[in-house]
């Protein structure tokens, strides 16, 4: 119930309206029923009082009997059937009218609320650092916006239907406590005996709910992992082992499922034995016992037979507002975590780069373990930079920092004479062209891998970006030329052609800094010269820093860096002009 307090303060005017719709629903279905008993009252007295009763009918006839006739007086209203049987219609009319509302309205909730959940979710994850970021399973996320962001609203929907059944339980209560208090006790300790008897059952649901949670969790990532890497999978014949634990995962879900109906099975054959085992006893009292006038007895029936359906209804939707709402907590947990990592960005400088970036006593460590140490170098406005070092000696860390995706632990970055820190990263980060060292392309054509969605760039500087990456010749030849999608991860097209898309994206925006990690490794020596050459007639204008063991880049760049043991040393300065 937590859960739908805490849903029902983050839209306090959704669950307001729907609230106020359901009670006003609930007090038209009373007042449609009430106005039933001065017509069973006029059915019986004009039989001469068939419950066997001497008393005379004003006296029995209860309060709620009483109130009615005293509301029809007051507007004017004769209690004859077919005024009564109007109002009966025109009451319940309006409930299901009112009813219609509080649905749409729940419905709407229901709906905004998976809606802010998964984009509270992709913006926190967005906002976060880096380092927090590459510590998430793709899986784990993925499940989060699809499965759990769903489940957590179906909750809300589940919450919102048990508090409408309590408002509506709350009224038959005073109605029925009008016919006889006595009777109304009795019941309402029915229902709390029917509560606490079957709460080990709603507490066995909730853990498998949670259950069902953590393995759809788990089963996703694993998943995700699976059909990332199943090229090599399957070419070791190696699948057999991700199947077992698949399989595994796969079952045990199924177990947390299995419980969830069986005790959602038990619940619902065990209340209606127990809930008419109480009617029948409370039936038998007042007839033997209390010696009641057949009216009241039917009026009696009917709202504590009302009563305890609604207590049975509410335990129901009980159970399935625990077994939806741990979706709910684990969503609210990554959101609340990726919050937390937010990245700080704090500078609110314009980068130029006019003269160039100086980086200075630069160091940095992953948790205790040292990757660079006092590394300083310089970039000047313009140049063509190769940073070269062993696999694991700093590189792509030594980028990742420039990029203000990481920060060092010592040292500064300078963007002319600006400390990073003090630049607006955003503004700095659009400046940048980046070709990652793994490049894996979307699931989508040519053209949106290079514009990434931005609609600002058209077909001509698509092309343009790709001619200087030198993948124009192979784009040209595909089935639909720069319209042809290139598979998932880019798997459609050879390394190489991915390698090149790749660069045209980086190029696309004309950026001031590019940054290639590893991006021609998979090309030929001919293809690598042509994309060299590029890049030289680009030096210039932009800044290139490329991180490559290849010669060819190594040639065509002016100034060259190695990276080793912690530090780096320029081993080539452009000759003089
Ligand atoms: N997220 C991380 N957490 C912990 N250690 C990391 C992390 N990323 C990299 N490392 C470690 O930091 C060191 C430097 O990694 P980095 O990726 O910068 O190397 P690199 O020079 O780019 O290597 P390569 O040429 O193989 O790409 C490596 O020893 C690596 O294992
Ligand atoms: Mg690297």
């Amino acid at each position: 119930m937590t859960l739908f307090i805490s849903l029902a303060r983050r839209y306090p005017w959704q669950t307001l309206l729907t609230l106020a719709a359901i009670s006003f629903a609930g007090l038209a279905e009373g007042f449609g029923i009430s106005a039933l008993l001065p017509l069973l009252n006029t059915i019986f007295s004009q039989r001469g009082h068939l419950g066997g009763s001497n008393e005379p009918a004003a006296e029995w006839s209860n309060r709620l009997d009483q109130l009615v006739q005293q509301a029809l007086a007051a507007v004017g209203l004769q209690p004859t059937v077919a005024v009564l049987l109007a109002l009966f219609t025109a009451f319940i009319v309006l409930k299901c009218a009112l009813i219609y509302l509080a649905n749409k309205q729940i419905g709407f909730t229901v709906v905004r609320v998976a809606t802010d959940l998964r984009l509270a979710l992709l913006k926190s994850l967005f906002a976060s650092k880096w380092e927090y970021f590459i510590r998430q399973p793709t899986g784990k996320l993925t499940n989060a916006v699809a499965t759990e962001a769903t489940r957590a609203s179906t909750a809300f929907h589940f919450g919102a239907k048990l508090s409408s059944l309590v408002i509506e339980a709350s009224v038959y209560t005073a109605l029925a406590f009008m016919v006889s208090w006595e009777a109304t006790v009795v019941a309402l300790g029915a229902g709390v005996f029917i509560i606490v008897l079957l709460r080990r059952l709603v507490q066995k649901n909730r853990r498998a709910g949670a259950k069902q949670t953590q393995h759809t969790q788990s089963l996703i990532a694993q998943m995700t992992d699976v059909l990332i890497s199943i090229k090599p999978l399957k070419a070791m014949a190696r699948e057999q082992q991700s199947d077992t634990v698949l399989t595994d995962t796969t079952r045990r879900l199924n177990r947390a499922l299995q419980k969830q109906v069986l005790s959602k099975a038990a619940l619902g054959s065990f209340q209606e034995p127990i809930l008419i085992l109480f009617l029948v006893l409370l039936l038998y009292t007042a007839l033997v016992y209390w010696n009641q006038p057949l009216t009241t007895m039917i009026a009696m029936v009917f709202f504590i037979g009302r009563i305890l359906k609604q207590v049975e209804k509410i335990q129901k939707e009980y159970v399935n507002l625990v077994e939806y709402e741990s979706a709910y907590w684990s969503l609210q947990a990554k959101i609340d975590e990726a919050r937390s990592a937010r990245e700080v960005l704090q500078g609110d400088q314009t980068p130029a780069l006019t003269e160039g970036i100086r980086i200075e006593s630069l160091s940095f460590a992953y948790n205790d373990t040292p990757v660079l140490r006092d590394a300083t170098l310089a970039i000047p406005a313009g140049s063509f930079v190769a940073l070269l070092g062993a696999s694991g000696s700093g590189k792509t860390t030594l980028v990742d920092m420039l990029i203000g995706l990481l920060r060092p632990q010592k040292g500064d970055i300078w963007i002319d004479d600006v400390p990073l820190p003090r630049i607006d990263i955003r503004h700095w980060r659009q400046m940048i062209g980046y070709v990652p060292q793994e490049n894996l392309l979307m699931h989508d054509t040519v053209m949106a891998n290079v514009t990434l969605g931005d609609d600002t760039l058209t077909e001509a500087d698509v092309e343009s970006a790709l001619r200087a990456a030198g993948a124009w010749g192979f784009v040209q030849g595909l089935p639909r030329g720069i319209h042809t999608v290139v598979g998932e991860r880019g798997s459609m097209v050879s390394g190489g052609q991915r390698q090149r898309i790749a660069i045209a994206r980086a190029l696309v925006k004309r950026p001031k800094l590019l940054i290639l990690d590893e991006a021609t490794t998979a090309l030929d020596p001919e293809t690598e010269k042509e994309i060299c050459s590029t890049l030289q007639q680009l030096a210039g204008g932009i800044t290139i820093l490329a991180i490559s063991h290849q010669t060819a880049l190594r040639e065509a760049a002016g100034w060259v860096y190695q990276v080793a043991d912690g530090t780096v040393a320029l081993i080539q300065s452009p000759p003089a002009a």
